[in-house]
């Protein structure tokens, strides 16, 4: 596999600054960082967006490509049907996304309880800061998804 898309949704450009004691203090360059170091042979594509149809257009962009998908989708998980829709053609039509989230959102206020695209995603990794996408990676490069 020659390249995995690390799509990041609203508010996630904010890392590092934004509520640290919930989402820890690294940046998404961090990120970046240590994702690549965890699979050197492979290209991370690490993008954010605070545009929905962005995103609806990068997971698009999959679906041709077959790129496996780390997806934090950020608050739109909740209640994106959009997102959805997006998610759900890219496995139904054979590629993996996998929904990742730094923070549990089972422990946390109760709309952050729904993910609208659990159901429609390959796997679900929550509540374990930058190591919920390390271990979507790790997935990802065990499986050459
Ligand atoms: C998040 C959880 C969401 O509820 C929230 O809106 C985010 C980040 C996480 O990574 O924990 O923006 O997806």
């Amino acid at each position: 596999m020659s390249s995995v898309l690390v799509l990041n949704g609203p508010n996630l450009g904010r890392l590092g600054t934004r509520e640290p004691d919930v989402y820890g203090a690294g940046t998404l360059d961090d990120l970046r960082t240590v994702l690549q170091s965890d699979a050197p042979e492979t290209t991370i594509d690490l993008r954010q967006t605070d545009e929905e149809s962005q995103l609806l257009h990068w997971l698009y962009e999959a679906a041709d490509s077959g790129a496996p998908v780390i997806l934090n989708a950020g608050a739109w998980t909740h209640y994106s049907y959009a997102l959805r829709d997006a998610v759900s053609l890219v496995t139904k039509a054979g590629g993996t996304v996998i929904e990742v989230h730094l923070s549990n959102p089972h422990a946390r206020e109760e709309f952050r309880h729904t993910s609208v695209i659990s159901a429609v995603a390959s796997g679900v990794i929550a509540g374990f800061g930058f190591d919920s996408y390390r271990l979507a990676l790790a997935h990802i490069r065990r499986n050459g998804a």
